[in-house]
C-alpha cells in the first residue's frame, strides 16, 4: 500500500480524496491543512488516520509516502519543495509551477533527492484522451493541419478568489488555458512560434487570452480561455482524412470522441474501453501507486519533459500576452 497525504483542504483535494479511495494500492493517511479546523473537518468528510495543521507537521510525518499538493499554483513551489525536503515523493496539481524558473527548481531537487515527482495533469491519464491519441497516433485523421480548443465559463458566485487574484497568479492561461496547451501540444508537439493576446481582469490577471501556435509544416492550434462567458469547452482536430471532435468538457472523463471522417453530418461516436472511475482522478493516482511501487523516480507518461516543456510555453505565452507575476519578477 502506497500512503498518500494530502496538502490543502479545497475543492479539488476533497475530490483527489473521494477517488484515492478507489485505488487498490493506495491508503489515504493524513491530510495537512493551515487551519485546524478545516483539517478537521476534511477528516470528517474523509476519515484519516492524522491530521495535521500545517503542512510542515505533514511533511515531517514520516508515516507517508507520497504527497499531493492542492494549493493553489502560486504556492507549488514553496510547497513542493517543503516535501522534497521531508524526503517525501509529489503528486502537485496544475498548473505545475508559476514559471519555468520554479518547475525546474521543483524537478531538480526531486532528481537531487533521488524523489518521485509529476504534474497532476489528470487528462492524460483518462480513456478519451489515451484513444483519441491513438486516432491522432495511427493517422486515422491524416495529416492534422489545425487543432481549435476553447475553454470558458463564468464563474460561480462567490467567485473563488484564487481565480482573480495576482498573488494567488489567478488568470485563465495558468488556470484553465493549461489545458488548451496541453492539448494541441498532445497532437501537435511543441509549437514553433507563439502568439498571444489578453484582456485583463480589473485586478489585472487575464480574464480573456487566446493563443495562437504555428508550426513549421503549416499547422496550427487555435486556443481560447475565458472567465467572462460560457463556452462550449470542445476541442477538434482536423486532418486530411477527417475530423474528431472532443466534446464538452474536451479534458475531463465526460467527454465523448465524435469522428467526422469526410462531411459533417456523418459522425460516428468513438467507443473506449474503460469505465469511468470516480471523478476521474482515481487514474492518476493510481498510475502514482504504480510508479512508487516500482521504485520509479519519474513518469513514463506525464514525464518531467512534458511538464518543463509545457511551462516554456506558458511562460512565453505570458510574455506575449503581457502577463506577469510577482514570481517572474
Ligand atoms: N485537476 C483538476 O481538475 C483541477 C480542478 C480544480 C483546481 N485544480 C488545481 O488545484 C489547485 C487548487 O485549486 P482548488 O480549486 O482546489 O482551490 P481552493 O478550493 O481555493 O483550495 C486551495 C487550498 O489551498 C490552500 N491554500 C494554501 N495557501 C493558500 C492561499 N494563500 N490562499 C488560498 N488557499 C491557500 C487552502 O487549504 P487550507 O486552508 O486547508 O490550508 C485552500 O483550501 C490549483 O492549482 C488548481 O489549478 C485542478
Amino acid at each position: 500500500m502506497i500512503r498518500w497525504g494530502i496538502l490543502g483542504c479545497g475543492n479539488i483535494a476533497r475530490k483527489f480524496a473521494s477517488d484515492l479511495a478507489l485505488v487498490e494500492n493506495a491508503k489515504f493517511v493524513a491530510i495537512g491543512s493551515r487551519s485546524k479546523e478545516k483539517a478537521q473537518l476534511f477528516a470528517k468528510e474523509f476519515p484519516v488516520p492524522h491530521v495535521h495543521d500545517s503542512y510542515e507537521a505533514l511533511a515531517a510525518n514520516p508515516e507517508v509516502d507520497v504527497i499531493y499538493i492542492a494549493t493553489p499554483h502560486s504556492h507549488h513551489h514553496e510547497h513542493t519543495l517543503l516535501c522534497l525536503d521531508h524526503n517525501k515523493a509529489v503528486l502537485c496539481e496544475k498548473a505545475f509551477a508559476v514559471n519555468y524558473r520554479e518547475a525546474i527548481e521543483m524537478i531538480t531537487k526531486a532528481k537531487e533527492k533521488h524523489l518521485f515527482i509529476m504534474e497532476a495533469l489528470w487528462t492524460k491519464f483518462l480513456p478519451h484522451y489515451e484513444k483519441m491519441k491513438s486516432i491522432v497516433d495511427n493517422g486515422q485523421l491524416g495529416e492534422i493541419s489545425s487543432v481549435l480548443i476553447n475553454f470558458g465559463f463564468q464563474p460561480r458566485t462567490p467567485v473563488p478568489a484564487r481565480l482573480f487574484d495576482p498573488e494567488l497568479a489567478g488568470g485563465t492561461i495558468l488556470d484553465i488555458g493549461v489545458y488548451n496547451v496541453f492539448m494541441a501540444m498532445s497532437v501537435l508537439g511543441r509549437p514553433d512560434e507563439i502568439d498571444a493576446h489578453m484582456k485583463p481582469a480589473g485586478t489585472g490577471v487575464d480574464e480573456q487570452c487566446a493563443v495562437l501556435f504555428r508550426y513549421k509544416n503549416g499547422a496550427m492550434a487555435q486556443l481560447f480561455s475565458s472567465f467572462i462567458s460560457h463556452l462550449p469547452t470542445e476541442a477538434d482536430i482536423n486532418g486530411s482524412k477527417g475530423r474528431l471532435r472532443l466534446t464538452s468538457r474536451f479534458y475531463a472523463p465526460e467527454s465523448a470522441l465524435e469522428l467526422y471522417p469526410e462531411r459533417l453530418d456523418s459522425k460516428t461516436i468513438v467507443p473506449f474501453d474503460k469505465p469511468l472511475k470516480g471523478w476521474g482522478y482515481y487514474y492518476e493516482a493510481k498510475h502514482v501507486s504504480d510508479c512508487l511501487e516500482q521504485g520509479l523516480k519519474e513518469s513514463p507518461v506525464m514525464t518531467h519533459e512534458n511538464t518543463l516543456t509545457m511551462m516554456q510555453v506558458l511562460d512565453e505565452i505570458r510574455q506575449k500576452a503581457g502577463i506577469r507575476y510577482e514570481a517572474d519578477l
